[in-house]
């Protein structure tokens, strides 16, 4: 991470008013970069999120032989290489923090017959990169990894791939794209089966790029997805929806700080990502959804949150894949709900940029929350409305690299006593760089 630690503190705030737009979603602007690069022919992206970890995914594709420029802020021309035509890289593919950007360009890379090295920053040399080394080395691909299958790796892409019937055996977006991409170059039939629907922008981005791809659901209600390659893309046009991850920091913000009436334009609605507004709504967040529209193929709509008395609940393990990056901002919405909210089966939140349970466990009970962690969720019991009591002088909340944590954190702040220090606020820039800014404008309206 570039330059000397940033801490912040973030104290208590008077209402938040005004309509923003938040930055593109993380998601469809690695697909989007990928999927561009392999169509043979100039694609345009509007909206584009410029943060740290999009700009990794567009150096690997450059490395690997994609031009990839930008027009003006947020829009970015992309002249791609064609399926099969992947170029050898020089040197290492920095990763930085993305287990995105390695997850989906393993998958990519996988099938062609290309070397690759993937190296990454401490936070991402810590997850687990077996998920998808299992159903990669199926498909072909050779890889030198450590025994706990981290980064630093090398991979030995296939050529050619052999097609494979997988069951995921983690409900992951990351280890399904990284398969279906993978099946771009790989002759035959290849089938993914998703006992969990998790987010589908892979699915519905690669029908927008002309891909052939049939989604049915079994007996047993799990979606398949079969890919008949090899494909040629032809280049597309997207518009990039602002990200719900990022809006849901605002949108908590919003029904904590009393007063508050905040509007949050342009905000992905798909339904495999929206599962945290059904939660807020459960536990008596005041949430409208107006001018319901579809951009880039995907379902958009403005937010206008209003300051709400939220109670706790026990929340669905169902809803987890829909909400899986949402748990560190609604753990904060929860401490300060009255009552006991209650999460389960959450295994997953271990394997994130940080251990998202250890980490929001201590950083909130450093605040003043009440928290009981488990080995699969928390437990927290909430104060009812009144303010947290903030982080002691002198104490800051260790953000573990992890972007999410940082911002949660910076949120628990606006309705604490005290104020709370966040100890590094260069992570943000890995998805949300304009987040200071931002949560400056609302708060001066
Ligand atoms: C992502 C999928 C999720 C999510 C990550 C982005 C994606 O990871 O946590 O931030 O873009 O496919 P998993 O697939 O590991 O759950």
């Amino acid at each position: 991470m570039p330059g000397a630690t940033q801490p912040r503190r973030f104290c208590r705030s008077g209402p938040l008013h005004g309509r923003i737009l938040v930055p593109g979603d993380k998601s469809i602007s690695h697909r989007a970069i990928m999927l561009a690069s392999l169509a043979v022919g100039t694609s345009t992206i509007t909206g584009l999120l410029e943060s740290a970890d999009v700009t990794a995914t567009a150096a690997a594709m450059r490395a690997t032989g994609a031009s990839i420029e930008q027009v003006k802020p947020g829009v970015w021309r992309i002249d791609g290489v064609g399926v099969g035509s992947l170029l050898q890289p020089a040197a290492a593919l920095d990763m930085g923090n993305s287990g995105t950007s390695t997850r989906l360009l393993m998958g990519l890379f996988a099938s062609h017959g290309i070397q690759t090295v993937f190296t990454g920053d401490a936070s991402l040399s810590r997850r687990p990169m077996g998920r998808v080394i299992q159903p990669l080395a199926l498909m072909g691909a050779q890889f030198t990894v450590n025994a706990d299958d981290t980064l630093p790796l090398t991979m030995r892409g296939a050529d050619p791939a052999v097609p494979i019937h997988y069951r995921l055996q983690v409900a992951s977006a990351q280890v399904k794209s990284a398969i279906l991409l993978a099946a771009l170059n790989t002759a035959g039939s290849t089938i993914v089966v998703e006992p969990t629907p998790t987010r589908d922008h892979t699915e519905r981005m690669l029908r927008g790029f002309g891909a052939n791809l049939s989604i049915d659901i079994g007996d047993d209600g799990a979606r398949i997805i079969t890919m008949q390659g090899p494909q040629d893309l032809h280049p597309c046009d997207i518009e990039v929806p602002g990200d719900p991850s990022s809006a849901a920091f605002f949108v908590v913000a919003a029904l904590l700080v009393p007063g508050s009436d905040l509007t949050i334009a342009n905000v992905g609605m798909n339904p495999t990502r929206a599962a945290l507004l059904d939660v807020l709504r459960a536990m008596g967040g005041s949430i409208e959804e107006e001018d319901h529209r579809v951009i880039g193929g995907e379902p958009v709509a403005d937010l206008r949150v209003r300051h709400s008395e939220l109670k706790g609940i026990e929340i669905d393990p169902a809803s987890t894949a829909a909400m899986i990056d949402e748990f560190p901002i609604l753990f904060v919405a929860a401490a300060l709900a009255s009552g006991r909210t209650v999460t389960q089966g959450l295994e997953e939140l271990r394997v994130k940029e940080s251990d998202r349970l250890a980490v929001m466990s201590a950083a909130l009970t450093f605040a003043g929350a009440s928290v009981e962690e488990h080995a699969d969720g928390l437990t927290i019991e909430g104060t009812g409305g009144a303010m947290l009591r903030g982080t002691l002088p002198g104490q800051s909340i260790a953000t573990m690299l992890d972007h999410r944590i940082a911002m949660s954190m910076a949120i628990a702040g606006l309705v604490s006593e005290a104020g709370v220090t966040v100890d590094d606020m260069r992570p943000v820039a890995t998805s949300f760089p304009q987040f200071e800014r931002l949560l400056g404008d609302v708060q001066c309206r």
